[in-house]
């Protein structure tokens, strides 16, 4: 029996969480699959009422979990970053959730602003450090709002955590078995100590993977090929910050924010999956946001379970009814509803 904590959080969370458990629910039937859910009011509406944001009581209920899923996190009226920093960096920070996985996948049917590529081209993994770099919140500032101001903003980068996330993305390239190409992505042309760091963990961890052909990039030439040449790419190693911002270029490149998935990832203790997409505000109660990245998602978490043929058979389904054509555009204009969209993978689960 498996134990899922749910934070469907803010905005249209709600909305594309329950098309992801109507799916679930459909696979776990299928599949056998024993699990309960547990409902968790988190976000900015909690926030704005009671003053509170993750509680220590809902942190130690969610170590006993064994999974998370979470819908989107981001409020108009609560200032950026106090929501960000206190749900969704507390869980990745204190559950050591130190693998961010972002499939990077063009399904067939779905429409890239790419010309001449398809689903052959466009099919990798970025594996995004998911606990150190500019998001340690190491910082400060002095004569703040005067002329004078200066701001520092600490990027931190251990020799632990560089060398595991390699190491994973590096095992995780041998299973993908598609290129066997692994591309570290860094800006050590510039940022000489940390990614020097990177650098040197990533040549002296590679020798142990002479099977894996071994690239590199920087990250602004790593975001001119993921637009000119998506095929090259297989398995993509980078850091917090920079994986961050790859992986919105790589939602595009699949065909935009409502296909993309994400799990962050602890291997050896509590992992999360979530859509990478925000709570977007304005669509929020209209039923129009796109849930197959949060089905997406939900696939992501069985397969972390170990449940890969309910896993598989949610992809498979996905994979159907984006070909099929019956959900336009994915767009909030696509004319079908966030609730057919959910009921349509789930019928094809079935
Ligand atoms: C993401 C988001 C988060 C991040 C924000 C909301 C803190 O953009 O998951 O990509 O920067 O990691
Ligand atoms: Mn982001």
């Amino acid at each position: 029996m498996y134990k899922i904590a749910v934070l469907p959080c803010d905005g249209i969370g709600p909305e594309v969480i329950r098309e992801g458990l109507k799916v679930l629910a459909v696979a776990a039937e299928k599949y056998g699959i024993k699990y309960e859910t547990t409902d968790y009011d988190i976000g900015g509406d909690r926030y704005l009422r009671t003053g509170e944001i993750l509680p220590e009581s809902v942190m130690a209920e969610l170590a006993e979990m064994d999974a998370i899923y979470l819908g989107s996190v981001g409020h108009p009226d609560v200032t950026p970053g106090i929501l960000e920093k206190g749900i969704l960096l507390k869980i990745r920070f204190e559950f050591d959730q130190y693998v961010n996985l972002r499939p990077i996948k063009l399904y067939p049917g779905v429409w890239t602003p790419i010309k001449d590529k398809g689903p052959e081209d466009i099919d990798f993994m970025v594996v995004r450090e998911n606990t150190e770099d500019m998001y340690v919140g190491i910082g400060g500032t002095m004569k703040q709002d005067t002329p004078d101001e200066v701001a520092l903003q600490t990027a931190v980068y251990t020799r632990k955590g560089t060398e595991r996330i390699i190491r994973y993305a590096f095992e995780l390239c041998r299973k993908r078995a598609r290129k066997h190409t692994l591309h570290m992505v860094d800006k050590a042309n510039v940022l000489t100590y940390g990614h020097g760091l990177w650098t040197r963990t990533y040549a002296e961890v590679g020798k142990e993977y002479p099977d894996i052909k071994q690239e590199h990039a920087f990250v602004d030439a790593c975001c001119m090929w993921f637009v000119k040449n998506p095929e090259w790419f297989d398995t993509v190693v980078t850091t917090n910050m920079f994986g961050d911002i790859i992986t919105d270029l790589g939602a595009m490149i699949q065909g935009g924010m409502g296909v993309a998935a994400s799990g962050n990832v602890n291997p050896e203790g509590v992992s999360m999956f979530e859509p990478i997409h925000g709570s977007a505000p304005k669509y929020t109660g209209q039923n129009v946001i796109c849930p197959i990245a949060t089905i997406a998602a939900a696939s992501m978490m069985l397969d972390h379970l170990g449940e890969t043929e309910a896993a598989a058979a949610i992809e498979r389904a996905i994979s159907e009814a984006l070909s099929s054509g019956k959900l336009g555009d994915l767009s909030t204009k696509s004319g079908i509803s966030t609730t057919e969209q959910g009921d349509l993978v789930a019928s094809l689960v079935r």
